[in-house]
């Protein structure tokens, strides 16, 4: 061991227990700083220029390199870290070529762990649907053991987007539109991956995506321009990032878009000015894949060499996979264009984030000794399921249950129809990890578990996800395949038909393959794809009763369906535990909760939809449409509402009453509503509070989510639910992008959804 590794050893090691003492507090806690940067100075001042450059490449382990090309880089010292390796042997190989360099700086490795690493828990809109802070801490904490214990030091994560188009593929990926919930999401996701120190064996660095503004592209489209107000910037878009900073996470990732004509990956403005300037952020920063070369396609550089040096310049730290950085950086530093010490910061910020990974203390941390490695790296019990299947059942949203057709007995027959009941990999949604389809119970499965011998099921396919061409050979280019089957789409559907006539009940899985809600999966309609709507009607024209279960990972449009359904369930992608978490609602066997993160349209011409509107001047009115802000074919409102989402218990919300009507700047004012479950079973419900700042000095939404409330009632049960609110809570944006509260009139909702509410008044004097 050199003397350098024995100083990182020795200051690496005090710095773990001291960081145990700060739990939580994330990047750069003080009593560890001056160590860090000590030791952090001191290594820079024994790298050359193309070790600093080399730091800054972080590449992706895939057929574009050989492995043992890649062990000769990182030897050379011309790779920082790595992604998509989680196989511990392959990690390992490629640390210890990194002891080999000249200055044994440790490699890391990095992941996309979205939603689970081998146990797969409901895709982000499903985690967001259950409202459910600790069910949120659990899937990030076994994210973060099962991905520590393949050798991943870092995740991707969590992709915080706010989203108001669901024809956006990546809708799926994140936690919905609402500014609110998804910041106390993102919050919570960042110190469930960090656990109670970055360096601890068991916990992954978060880096927050896509800043900023991705989900905001034109028209749904991916990758497309943001043209954004700076007041809706700031007042909607940009707080869950800043909520997973301030939570501690250790890495930002730039979005691909660009921002008012400017990209993100170039953004002086965005990467200094709000990121570190404003928000005092002292982690890394990481480019998306490929985007310093994009910054030529996006026609702000010209060629490469302006490409890396805008990025550099900008505050891109690390370069994904692309070469701008390797190849352009040392001809910029010469010629004087760029400078040493713009290198150096981001250097600093690289080996910074390695430090706080706790890799200089020891490079081996994660990836462990070959000894230790298990024999079967899928085996059963490296699974979480238990947590899995309660979360995922967490996440179902119960949408229509006409004549308590839910839930379901085990008995008689029951026809399992569709071509998502069987399928596994779909089960699994994008970003899957590591998950295995063979690993993942299915609907079908799970529905054949939960009745056992005591009811007899009878399957048919129905018809394929979709019969469109042109989305088959698109959608087949992804990593994993439509299974289509070649009969007649009239023949399944006959099939089916027939399956239907013979059942007491039907039970229709339905919706989108998993790579239709994906990166570079935008699509131009929300229907259920395909002949799939046909078959629905089909089965509906047996007069048995329809259940329909949708797997889907956007808001879709089920006007119809709504009509012919006599039970609709949203189930997204639920993970390895989706069928078993799907039979327990199905059968009544666990009391449906989840609450919509997002508003699901009536027609993909209502998008971009969203429940926190303005008013506009001419507002749109149900029963006085003339000359309002309205489309002419159908209602403007939404089928299903934000925050909607039924149980098998009914709940009763009583008026609200407050502690005072009139508050000052120093009051803290309560709200409280008495709430009921008037029915049969026990059950939990979402007590959601809004607020609307009736006349302000600029126009404000007709309603914002402030808190909520996850509470359970047995039958009968009476409880008393109370927020507090202070000024904090009043305060926005204003023209001047001051952030203030204003004296007023508020409106104050308390309901179980976003419409359906209970309303009062207050001034702020
Ligand atoms: C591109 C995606 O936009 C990003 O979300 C992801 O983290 C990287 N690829 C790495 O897989």
């Amino acid at each position: 061991m050199n003397k350098l590794c024995l100083l990182s050893l020795v200051i690496g090691l005090a710095s773990q227990s001291a960081w145990a003492e700060n739990a939580t507090t994330g990047v750069g806690a003080a009593s560890t700083l001056q160590a860090k940067n000590a030791f952090i100075a001191n290594l820079m001042k024994q790298m050359t220029l193309d070790e600093k450059i080399g730091q800054l490449r972080l590449i992706s382990i895939g057929p574009e390199m050989p492995k043992p090309e890649i062990l000769k880089e990182i030897t050379a010292g011309r790779i920082g870290g790595t992604f998509n390796s989680v196989v511990l042997p392959d990690n390992r190989a490629m640390q210890d070529a990194a002891g080999h360099s000249r200055n044994k700086i440790p490699m890391f490795f990095a992941f996309d762990v979205v939603h689970g690493q081998r146990t797969i828990f409901p895709i982000s809109l499903g985690l967001a649907s259950t409202w459910d802070m600790n069910a949120i801490t659990r899937t990030g904490r076994v994210s973060a053991i099962e991905a520590a214990a393949d050798g991943v030091d870092m995740t991707f994560a969590p992709m915080v987007d706010i989203t108001r188009d669901a024809r956006w593929g990546r809708s799926s990926e994140g936690f919905g539109e609402d500014t609110y919930l998804v910041s106390r999401i993102s919050a919570t996701m960042t110190r469930a991956f960090q656990g109670t120190s970055m360096q601890a064996p068991n916990s992954i660095m978060a880096v927050v995506k896509h800043f900023a503004l991705y989900g905001a592209v034109e028209g749904g489209r991916d990758y497309n321009t943001v043209d954004m107000s700076p007041v809706r910037m700031q007042q909607d878009y940009l707080p869950p990032y800043r909520a997973s900073i301030d939570a501690g996470a250790g890495g930002v990732m730039i979005a691909l878009n660009s921002i008012n004509g400017v990209p993100s990956t170039s953004n002086a403005w965005l990467l200094q000015d709000v990121l570190r300037r404003d928000w005092g952020f002292k982690g890394v920063t990481v480019s998306d894949h490929g985007a310093i070369k994009e910054l030529i396609d996006h026609g702000v550089a010209k060629d490469f060499r302006e490409a890396a040096k805008l990025a550099i310049k900008a505050g891109v730290d690390l370069s994904m996979n692309d070469k701008a950085y390797g190849e352009e950086l040392p001809g910029l530093v010469k010629s004087g264009e760029v400078s040493e010490k713009e290198v150096d910061n981001a250097v600093r910020e690289v080996l910074g984030a390695k430090w706080e990974m706790g890799l200089f203390a020891n490079p081996y941390l994660r990836i462990g000794a070959a000894v230790d490695d298990p024999v079967d790296r899928n085996a059963e019990n490296r699974l979480h399921r238990a947590e899995a299947r309660d979360v995922a059942r967490k996440s179902i949203v119960l949408l229509k249950n006409q004549n308590d057709t839910l839930p379901l007995k085990k008995q008689g027959t029951i026809a399992v129809i569709g071509p998502l009941a069987k399928s596994s990999m779909d089960m699994l949604g994008s970003w899957s990890g590591a998950g295995l389809p063979r690993q993942t119970v299915n609907a079908y499965d799970g529905i054949a578990a939960a009745v056992g011998d005591k009811a007899k099921l009878i399957y048919a396919l129905g018809s394929n996800v979709t019969d469109n061409q042109h989305a088959i050979t698109y959608l087949n280019k992804m990593d994993d395949q439509i299974a289509i089957d070649p009969r007649p789409e009239q023949d399944m559907i006959d099939e089916a038909v027939k399956a239907a006539r013979q059942a007491d009940v039907v039970v229709a899985v339905v919706g989108e393959s998993r790579n239709m809600s994906h990166e570079a999966a935008s699509r131009v309609d929300l229907v259920i794809p395909g002949r799939q709507r046909e078959l629905i009607r089909a089965l509906k024209a047996t007069g048995k009763p329809l259940v329909l279960v949708l797997m889907n990972g956007r808001p879709l449009a089920l006007g119809e369906e709504n009509e012919l359904a006599d039970a609709m369930v949203e189930s997204w992608f639920l993970g390895t535990e989706g069928g078993n978490a799907l039979a327990d609602v199905l059968f009544g066997d666990y009391n449906p909760s989840g609450k919509l993160p997002m508003t699901f349209p009536r027609s993909v011409g209502q998008v971009p939809a969203y429940y926190n509107h303005l008013n506009t001047g001419r507002p749109y009115r149900p029963n006085d449409s003339n000359y309002t802000s309205n489309y002419f074919e159908e209602p403007t409102s939404p089928l299903f509402p934000f925050g909607y989402g039924l149980s098998y218990s009914q709940f009763s919300v009583s008026d609200i009453t407050l502690s005072i009507n009139k508050m000052t700047r120093k009051d803290k004012l309560t709200a409280s509503v008495m709430v009921k479950n008037t029915g049969k079973v026990a059950g939990e419900t979402v007590v959601q509070l809004y607020l609307r700042d009736v006349a302000a000095s600029i126009s404000r939404p007709v309603k914002e989510l402030k808190n909520f409330q996850k509470i359970m009632l047995n039958p009968g049960e009476e409880k008393s639910v109370s927020f507090t609110l202070t000024e904090e809570d009043l305060k926005f944006f204003n023209p001047s992008l001051k952030y203030a509260a204003e004296a007023g009139e508020f409106k104050l909702m308390i309901g179980l959804d976003s419409e359906d509410v209970k309303e009062t008044t207050f001034n702020l004097l």
